[in-house]
């Protein structure tokens, strides 16, 4: 089934080439690095309840709405939103939640280049250290086994404090993602994609029941799925929802901009399920990849962002095959990453495409160009930088590096407020039959459909901007 009708001739070449592609926008650092980083720091259980309520009535439904917006307009998020409202009979200035969506795949790729740089350092220093395995003949060893579980962690220290290391990793992220997405959308993102995310799914699936037999899969498991309702305070509630945001993908114009490429004939619905449904799978699925290992060595389960680089591999120094299993699981988050920062320029560069009318390849290399060059501020204020403010008069940024204020900045500002206006403008503002066709729903299921996105929506989405924004509101 030939799909290319994008204007530019672009387009999947079957509906599971689009499916795989968004799977591999929506899983990524967030699934693997945040996910278990914040259920762990929220208390397991509690966060994950809420987690998967805000991914059932807010995430699917905005899944679906962002596909839908791109199929009709095809064309990027920014322009494809203008169409929408064109057809509907509304103002073009809703336009400019698209444009925002472009913003924020572009502010996010800034410092996710950064963190994946740091999983392509791990990605060596593992390969390293299992080809030293290989070849004193002792492959089944632990990682990073000349070392002691006191100096493993100095790994990350070291590479923070090391600018040209941090740099180089940035560069070399930056730059296959950049080539990729240059060579378009078949033969670039849509290969990558069919190539890599199996690849994840086969190592997660192997390092999930290497874990299982290895490490203390029944207390993972208690501790994701035991919820202790003493910990859901606003806050707790607030980051959850955050997060499905942004591990679905949502409100940052990548599904906008992929929904271009997809056929007409494609139904929307049952594959924005899939797509949604497939990441909180992963997510779970690696807290139980993740969890049973850290328990296993009594590691701090809240250890915060540097669990997996830090933690995880004095976890895997111990473990049978160690450097084995340690080296995969650095390949697999650089895989997860690489096919979401993919999706992240191609946001950038279509828009850029289409704006000037410059080749995919030129677009390509200028919009990853510019978004290399702020990260390079990003992966400086990891040190020399450190104490550089961007806005030292906000008090929610005061204390907050480059790195941090663009993080949160998208995270508690940009992506709430383009998912707030995506969901008022399907619910309220675009043309009903029009969302109707798209979604090829009817009966009991577009009016649920209905009902989270013109309600439930925009009112949970509203509540954490502003508890995001105005966290003293939270007492
Ligand atoms: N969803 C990706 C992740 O979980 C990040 C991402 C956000 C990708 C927004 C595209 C758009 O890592």
């Amino acid at each position: 089934m030939a799909g290319a009708v994008a204007p530019g001739g672009e387009g999947w070449s079957s509906r599971w080439a689009f499916i795989l592609a968004a799977v591999g926008a929506a899983v990524g650092l967030g699934n693997i690095w945040r996910f278990p980083t914040l259920a762990g720091e929220n208390g397991g259980g509690a966060f994950v309840l809420v987690y998967f309520g805000c991914v059932v009535l807010i995430g699917l439904p905005m899944v679906l709405s962002e596909v839908l917006i791109g199929r009709h307009g095809r064309s990027d998020a920014y322009h494809s939103v203008i169409k929408v409202a064109e057809d509907s009979g509304v103002s073009r200035k809703w336009g400019l939640f698209g444009g925002f969506g472009i913003l924020g795949a572009g502010a996010i790729l800034t410092f996710y280049s950064v963190v994946a740089g740091w999983v392509l350092y791990y990605v060596g220093v593992m390969g390293a250290d299992f080809l030293g395995a290989l070849f004193s003949g002792n492959p089944m060893a632990g990682a990073l086994a000349a070392e002691s579980p006191e100096t493993i962690p100095t790994r990350m220290t070291d590479l923070f404090a090391n600018n040209w290391l941090l740099l180089s990793m940035h560069v070399l992220f930056m730059g296959v993602t950049i080539w990729i997405v240059a060579r378009g959308v078949t033969d670039g993102i849509e290969k990558a994609a069919t190539i890599l995310m199996p690849a994840f799914f086969v190592l997660l699936v192997m390092i999930t029941i290497y874990g299982a037999f290895t490490g203390e899969f029944a207390r993972a498991l208690a501790f994701l799925f035991t919820p202790d309702f003493s910990k859901l305070s606003p806050s707790v509630i607030n980051e959850a929802l955050g997060q499905a945001l942004f591990s679905m993908s949502v409100a940052s114009a990548a599904l906008i901009t992929y929904g271009g490429y997809v056929a007409k004939e494609t139904k929307l619905a049952p594959t924005a399920v899939m797509i949604g449904l497939t990441d909180t799978g992963v997510a779970i699925l690696a807290g139980l990849m993740i969890f049973p290992i850290v328990f296993a060595v009594g590691l701090d389960a809240a250890a915060g962002p540097t669990l997996v680089f830090q933690s995880l591999p004095i976890a895997f120094h111990t473990m049978p095959a160690g450097s084995l299993v340690g080296l995969l699981f650095f390949v697999l988050i650089f895989f997860a990453a690489l096919t979401s920062s993919i999706s992240l320029l191609e946001a950038v560069t279509a828009w850029a495409k289409e704006k000037t009318g410059w080749s995919r390849p030129k677009s390509a290399w200028i919009a990853g160009g510019v978004i290399f060059l702020v990260g390079v501020a990003c992966a400086l204020s990891l040190n020399i930088w450190s104490d550089v403010r961007l806005l030292p008069f906000w008090p929610l940024f005061a204390e907050a590096n480059i790195f941090d204020t663009i993080d949160g900045l998208v995270g508690k500002v940009l992506l709430p407020l383009t998912a707030l206006l995506t969901s008022i403008f399907i619910g309220w503002k675009a043309d009903r039959k029009l969302v109707e066709a798209e979604t090829g729903l009817s009966g009991g299921m577009l009016g649920i459909y209905r009902f989270l996105i013109g309600w439930v929506a925009p009112i949970a989405v509203f509540l954490i901007l502003l508890f995001g924004l105005f966290p003293q509101l939270l007492g």
